[in-house]
C-alpha cells in the first residue's frame, strides 16, 4: 500500500501543552506501596522511594502526574496522610476493598513529585466530602497565610507551601460504584461551590470539573451539558475517560478505537461550545483526558480482601496494546487545541507502563515506548496534515490505515512525524512532502515492531523495544505492517 503525507508550515492545529503526556498515580494494588514506596527495597532513598522507579518515570517524561485517586479519592480523608505518621489511622478503603495504611499521603507524594521530576494534579473528595474540606486542602497545599491549615502544614515541616497549580473536583461523580454519586445537578451545583471556595483560598489554580466516566455512559452529553450549565463559569476543563480493550481478539476493530476516542473529544468540545453559546460567555473551557489507556487483561483477577497493597489491575501489555496506545497518543496530539491536559492511567503496576517486583526488580512494558518517545519529541505545534490513504470501515468510522500525527519544533528545527501503520498484511510506502519549510532531511527513524502482537516484555526480557530503521536513499520511507514508528525531519 501506498501512502502520501503533506505539511504545509502554515497549517497548524495548535501548540502542544506538556500536559497532555501527564500520567496518573491512584492509591490502588501497588501503585503507591510496592510501586513508587517501598522503604525496604535496596534501591530506596532516604524517603523510601524507589530509585529505580524514579529514573523509569524520568525517563518516560511526564510533566504532570495526577493523585491520590481515581475511585480512591471519593471516600478519602486528606489530613491521614499528613505529619506523624506513627499517628496515621488504618482505614478501610471502600472503593477497592483494600487496607489503607496512610503511609504515603500528599506530604509524602508531592516531595516524590519533586524527585520524579513532574508536577501533582491533585483531586479532592467531592463523593464522601465537600467544598469545606476541599478548600481547607487547597491552604494546606497552596497558602502562605497564618491560618490554619497552612500553619499545620508548617508545622508538619514544609515552610514552603507545596504550589499545587491543577486540582480536580472529584472524580467520575457520574458513576453509580462511586461513593457519594450524584445526579448531574447535584454534582454541577457540588462542583460550582467547591470550586468556588477553592478559588477564593488560591485564585491561581486551575479546576478540572467531571465530565462522564465514559463516552458509553447513558447520561453522556446530558451530564456535560448539566454541569457546566451549572459550573461552566467556576471551572477551567471538563474531563474525559476512556479505557479500550480487546477482548474478542479482533486487532482490526481494536486499533481503530482511537477514532472512537477522536470523536468522543470533538463531542465534548461541542458540548463546552454550546454551553459557552447559551451562556453568551467568552471563556473557553478546554478538556482534561485525565484517564486514558488499555485495561481489560486483569479483569477478574481476584484478590484478598481488606489486604494492603494487593496485585489489583495489573495488566500485563502485548505489542498491539502499544500500537493502540500510540495510535491514543496521537489523538491527543491532534487535538490539542482543545486537550490541554491527559493522564496516561497509571504508572506503575495498576495498568501501567512501568512494573515493578515488591522487593525485586523494575521493567518497562510494551507500551512505555510510545508513549516515552512522543513526550519526549512531541513537543512544539502540531500541525495539520493531508493525508491521502487507503481506509477501512469499523462500524460508524471510516478509519485511515495510516494514523499520524506531526509536531513542528522551531527550536529544534525539526518535524517529528509519528506514525501508526493499522494494515495488518502489508507494509506502507509513504511520501512526505513538507510545504514552506524550505530543505528537509530525514534523520532518524525509531520503530516497534514485531511478528506477534501477542509478545510481551517482562522483568527478564525486553521483547518490544524501538529499533532504528536504515534511512531510505529514495525519500521512499516504508512503515511495516502493524508498526509504529517516529520519523523526524530537519529543516
Ligand atoms: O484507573 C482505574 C479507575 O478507573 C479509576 O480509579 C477510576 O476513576 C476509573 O474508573
Amino acid at each position: 500500500m501506498k501512502a502520501e503525507i503533506i505539511i504545509n508550515k502554515n497549517y497548524v492545529i495548535d501548540k502542544i501543552d506538556r500536559r497532555i503526556y501527564g500520567s496518573f498515580i491512584e492509591h490502588l494494588g501497588r501503585a503507591v506501596y510496592g510501586g513508587i514506596y517501598e522503604p525496604s527495597h535496596e534501591k530506596a532513598d532516604d524517603c523510601g522511594f524507589r530509585k529505580d522507579v524514579i529514573d523509569l518515570v524520568k525517563k518516560l517524561n511526564v510533566p504532570i502526574v495526577r493523585y491520590p485517586g481515581g475511585n480512591f479519592v471519593s471516600g478519602y480523608n486528606w489530613e491521614d496522610g499528613t505529619g506523624d505518621r506513627a499517628l496515621r489511622p488504618q482505614r478501610m478503603e471502600l472503593a477497592w476493598g483494600v487496607t489503607e495504611t496512610n503511609e504515603v499521603g500528599i506530604d509524602e507524594f508531592q516531595e516524590w513529585a519533586k524527585r520524579a521530576d513532574t508536577e501533582v494534579m491533585m483531586a479532592v473528595n467531592l463523593g464522601t466530602r465537600g467544598p469545606e474540606e476541599a478548600r481547607n486542602l487547597v491552604e494546606y497545599c497552596n497558602s502562605t497565610t497564618n491560618t490554619h491549615f497552612a500553619n499545620m502544614r508548617r508545622k508538619n515541616g514544609f515552610e514552603e507551601p507545596f504550589a499545587i497549580k491543577t486540582w480536580c473536583l472529584g472524580n467520575e461523580m457520574d458513576g453509580p460504584w462511586q461513593m457519594g454519586h450524584k445526579t448531574a445537578e447535584e454534582y454541577g451545583r457540588t462542583a460550582l461551590e467547591a470550586g468556588k471556595l477553592m478559588k477564593w483560598t488560591d485564585p491561581s489554580i486551575e479546576l478540572v470539573a467531571c465530565g462522564s466516566s465514559s463516552y458509553t455512559m447513558p447520561t453522556f452529553g446530558q451530564w456535560e451539558w448539566t454541569v457546566l450549565d451549572h459550573a461552566y463559569d467556576i471551572v477551567d476543563y471538563i474531563s474525559l475517560h476512556t479505557y479500550y480493550g480487546n477482548p474478542s481478539g479482533d486487532t482490526k476493530d481494536y486499533l481503530a478505537k482511537s477514532v472512537a476516542m477522536d470523536s468522543f473529544i470533538k463531542g465534548v468540545a461541542s458540548i463546552c461550545d454550546a454551553v459557552k453559546a447559551k451562556k453568551h460567555s467568552a471563556k473557553t473551557v478546554n478538556l482534561s483526558f485525565d484517564e486514558w489507556n488499555v485495561w481489560f487483561h486483569s479483569h477478574g483477577i481476584p484478590f484478598e480482601k481488606w489486604s494492603t497493597a494487593p496485585h489489583q489491575l495489573e495488566d500485563i501489555y502485548n505489542f498491539e496494546d502499544a500500537l493502540l496506545v500510540g495510535c491514543m497518543l496521537m489523538t491527543l496530539q491532534n487535538n490539542c487545541d482543545r486537550v490541554k491536559m491527559a493522564c496516561l492511567a497509571q504508572l506503575v503496576n495498576v495498568i501501567a507502563p512501568i512494573m515493578t517486583d515488591n522487593g525485586g526488580a523494575a521493567w518497562v512494558q510494551t507500551i512505555f515506548y510510545p508513549f516515552m518517545y512522543a513526550s519526549t519529541y512531541g513537543n512544539g505545534t502540531a500541525m495539520k496534515p493531508i493525508i491521502k490513504c487507503d481506509s477501512y470501515k469499523n462500524g460508524q468510522f471510516t478509519v485511515p490505515y495510516v494514523e499520524t500525527s506531526i509536531i513542528n519544533n522551531e527550536e529544534e528545527k525539526e518535524l517529528v512525524l509519528f506514525a501508526v501503520n493499522r494494515s495488518l498484511e502489508e507494509d506502507m510506502e509513504i511520501t512526505v512532502t513538507a510545504e514552506n519549510f524550505g530543505d528537509y532531511t530525514l534523520v532518524e527513524h525509531i520503530e516497534l515492531y514485531s511478528d506477534d502482537m501477542n509478545a510481551i516484555n517482562d522483568k527478564d526480557t525486553e521483547r518490544i523495544a524501538p529499533s532504528n530503521v536504515e534511512i531510505p536513499s529514495d525519500g521512499k520511507i516504508n512503515l511495516k505492517k502493524h508498526s509504529w514508528n517516529m520519523l523526524r525531519f530537519k529543516y
